[in-house]
């Protein structure tokens, strides 16, 4: 019996986690940051905008290579690697004054984004138990959500006091290094040591992370088993199988309503939105947004296994709808000559607060939750990087464009959008989408092997 596994377990997932905390911070850092670096770099409204978005190109490289860099030199060591990007490109962007460079940096630390969300989650699912591999994963969600409410946090207190933004980003060079720091000390991948052929230090470490000697032996056997059933057919030769298609369309369909359903138009820019509307504190409403992010988030993290995939999706859409048919309402008065009161503008933010609380129970996880489940095994890490990147072009688009929609024409126009999005989403979700509460991956693999319509390859 090893008495110290789980204490090396935990220890593990946290120092990995923090990708995912960085990955949050980077995300969020736009929101009370972009004015800052706008005035002083001179940047125009499109050049802002492309500051923000750059990162997501980093973000569709990063993914696409990540699944090579981490096979060829390791989960660990891209942890690794991933912390060093992160703490090093967020002090070269607080300390140039030259715009390609600051833009040079925004995009490397895309890369180290790309690469924390696909390899902490890999990670994760490598080294944690069986039974604690859904909460780990889980957990990775809340690091992002944690990120983005501590970079709203920090720019909010940094913006009131210091009025920096070279600040803001410097600090994200702290959980950086504690990241680097403590990746140099988590054990590697034992799936990935077998996949190298390192077996017998495979085994050390299935010792050293499990309780039992039988448990890491069973585990040994069954990794054996998974890596020879994925070689036989993997990545782009699984694109000749219809029925894998039909589950690459439905991750894809998934990412893009995430993307349209206007999240990150939020995340990013709900400071400009409030200042626009008039808001008072446009800094404390969108800390509150934060705030939110992560308190809902925690809530769908205990009920999504309860309550079902489905009904949570229709509910949260109905709500996202309504909000942001609110929000662009609000605007459209605004735009037709009418002051918005003090009323209008609090009922604005806080129509932006219900609507993220609905995407942070729904929308948000799920997604995730779903594209991790649909796929067989031999295409799992290609479906997952294929939905990964789909995610990250659809936010880019988002982030890019944003501004210029609300500036161009109108508040309204944006949000009336994003509520059209909301609103085919939930034919995606009735026609496609299958409940998977409760069912094993097996289940769900035979059913969709067997021409099962996709709606029916989880629970009939
Ligand atoms: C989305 C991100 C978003 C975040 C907000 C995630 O599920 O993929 O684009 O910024 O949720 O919490």
């Amino acid at each position: 019996m090893n008495k110290n596994a789980k204490k090396i377990i935990i220890r593990a997932c946290i120092f990995a986690g923090l990708g995912g905390l960085l990955f949050g911070l980077d995300q969020g850092f736009i929101n009370g940051s972009l004015s800052f670096i706008k005035e002083e770099m001179n940047l125009s409204l499109m050049q802002s905008q492309s500051f923000a978005s750059i990162m997501h190109l980093g973000c569709i490289v990063g993914v696409l290579f990540s699944g090579w860099v981490s096979r060829a030199i390791g989960r660990k060591k891209t942890l690794v690697v991933t912390a060093l990007f992160f703490g090093f490109f967020s002090l070269l962007g607080a300390f140039t004054h030259d715009v390609v460079v600051l833009y040079a940096s925004r995009f490397a630390l895309g890369l180290a984004v790309g690469y924390a969300s696909f390899v902490v989650p890999l990670y994760f699912s490598e080294i944690a138990p069986a039974r604690m591999r859904g909460g780990f994963i889980a957990m990775y969600q809340l690091m992002i959500t944690i990120g983005i409410f501590a970079i709203f946090l920090s720019n909010s207190v940094i913006g009131t006091y210091f009025h920096s933004w070279r600040l803001m980003l410097g600090i994200i060079a702290l959980p950086s290094i504690v990241m680097f720091l403590g990746a140099l000390f988590i054990p590697q991948s034992p799936r990935w040591l077998v996949l190298k052929g390192k077996e017998e230090d495979a085994r050390a470490v299935l010792s050293s992370i499990r309780e039992h000697e039988s448990h890491a032996d069973d585990e040994f056997d069954e990794i054996k088993k998974n890596i020879n059933a994925e070689s036989k057919q993997s990545g782009w030769r699984m694109l000749k199988e219809s029925y894998f298609l039909k589950v690459l369309g439905l991750g894809v369909l998934l990412m893009l309503l995430q993307q349209f359903s206007g999240i990150n138009a939020v995340i990013y820019y709900s400071g400009e939105i409030f200042k626009k509307a008039g808001a008072s504190h446009p800094a404390m409403g969108t800390v509150v947004i934060g705030l939110i992010n992560v308190i809902f988030t925690v809530i769908a993290i205990r009920y999504v296994d309860k309550w079902g995939r489905k009904p949570i999706l229709y509910s949260g859409l109905g709500v996202m709808t309504v909000t942001l048919l609110l929000i662009g309402a609000l605007f459209k008065m605004q735009e037709t000559g009418v002051v918005l009161g003090s009323f209008s503008s609090g009922l604005l933010v806080a129509a932006c607060i219900v609507y993220i609380a609905a995407f942070a129970m729904s929308l948000g996880p799920i997604m995730w939750i779903i594209c991790a489940e649909i796929f067989p095994l031999e295409g799992r890490d290609f479906g997952i990087t294929v939905t990964t990147a789909t995610c990250w072009i659809a936010c880019a688009i988002v982030v890019q464009f944003s501004l210029s929609i609300i500036h161009h024409f109108g508040g309204s126009s944006l949000f009336f959008l994003f509520a059209v999005c909301c609103v085919l989403g939930f034919s995606i979700v009735r026609l496609f989408t299958p409940e998977t509460k409760g069912v094993s991956l097996e289940h769900i693999e035979v059913k969709l092997k067997s021409g099962e319509k996709l709606l029916k390859i989880g629970r009939t």
